[in-house]
């Protein structure tokens, strides 16, 4: 392709300290320095890309940018050895729609060490359907694994059961063989959270009651992505040695806890960093991803939106008002 020749992207500018999103028509030679050149076939609409997007909190670190924290597409140029023209790749994280210019254009340049090969089983497209909601939600479950939760700990706790990581956290727990309990705001979405395997599904409200430094005991493990409130009563709440995977603010960014759940029952609070995550656990949550979600439930929870869609689907996105994975059809703009 020309370099000079245009394409479609979304692009937040900042004229006057005042936050600006638009449909823009871009060339290649608009885009930041990059190694290898994408043509972007399918991007996700995920909480932070709203955040990006309404300037409700500072993601984006300079302007004008292009946001859009993950994508899948194929090779159309290549200066690094690791790939050539024609391969499909995913990008989640390292900055892109932060720092560098990320997905929801379409076409990216990015650095080849920030890209994976799309893993042997997978589409372009179902691995934009897990995206950086369910990397994340993986590397949540190994962090469970590697801190010694098994099935037969005792009940596992997900919160935001509805959206992105909380729908495919359950998933792979309950494929796991764990018993899951889903928490979410949106009780009638009931039944569809045990068709992807809850076992019980519960008010979150229960997670918003006055904080106790200790609760009744009830969750062996807990994935966590409200932060603040949410947080701290499941916190109150984990059995002796439990583990809690918080990886999520969707409540906020403030957690009013107490040491007592730490130094009464040995808790353990694990950060999720799904952005800057090492090649090694990157691939391998890309392998068990592969392997252990089901394509099938998968389209239970996923929708999908043209790029010229995805500016009001953000504000919806924060509003509450969205559900599971939005996938974005880059090539239907
Ligand atoms: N650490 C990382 O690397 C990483 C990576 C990806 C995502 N995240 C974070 O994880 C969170 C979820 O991301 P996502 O893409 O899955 O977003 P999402 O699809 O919008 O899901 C968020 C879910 O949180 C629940 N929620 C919303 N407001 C809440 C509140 N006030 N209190 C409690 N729960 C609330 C809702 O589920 P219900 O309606 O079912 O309650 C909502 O669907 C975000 O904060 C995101 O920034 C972090």
């Amino acid at each position: 392709m020309p370099s000079d020749s245009q394409f479609h992207a979304i692009r937040v500018t900042a004229e006057r300290d005042e936050h600006q999103v638009e449909m823009a028509t871009m060339s290649l030679n608009d885009l930041m320095p990059g190694d290898v050149t994408v043509k972007v076939k399918y991007s996700s609409l995920n909480y932070k890309d709203a955040l990006a997007i309404t300037g409700r909190s500072p993601v984006i670190r300079r302007f004008p940018l292009v946001p859009g924290i993950d994508f899948a597409g194929t090779v159309v140029e290549s200066d690094a050895n690791a790939f050539a023209v024609g391969d499909d790749v995913i990008l989640t994280g390292w900055g892109v729609g932060e720092s560098h210019d990320g997905g929801f254009a379409e076409y990216a340049r990015v650095k080849s060490e920030w890209l994976s090969p799309v893993p042997a089983g997978l589409t372009v497209s179902t691995a934009m359907s897990m995206g950086t909601a369910g990397f994340t939600a993986m590397l949540c479950v190994l962090a469970l694994e590697e801190n010694g939760v098994r099935p037969d700990s005792g009940e596992v706790l997900v919160t935001g059961a509805s959206g992105g990581v909380g729908s495919i956290a359950v998933m792979l727990l309950s494929g796991a063989g764990y018993s899951v309990t889903a928490s979410t705001g949106r009780v009638d979405e009931a039944p569809l959270l045990r068709e992807l395997g809850a076992t019980d599904v519960i008010d979150r409200t229960e997670f918003v009651q006055p904080l106790r430094p200790l609760g009744r005991s009830r969750w062996a493990a807990a994935i966590d992505v409200a932060g603040s409130v949410t947080l701290a009563n499941v916190l109150s709440q984990m059995n002796r040695g439990g583990v809690v995977a918080a990886c999520g603010l969707a409540h906020g960014m403030d957690l009013p806890t107490t040491v007592a759940p730490f130094i009464l029952r040995g808790v353990r609070l694990i950060g999720i960093d799904s952005v800057m995550c090492p090649s090694g656990l990157r691939d391998a949550a890309w392998q068990r991803l592969a392997s252990e979600l089901s394509a099938a439930a998968l389209d239970q929870v996923t929708s999908h939106i043209p790029l010229k869609d995805v500016i009001p689907m953000a504000t919806e996105m924060l509003d509450g008002h969205t559900k599971g994975r939005i996938v974005v059809d880059v090539e239907s703009s």
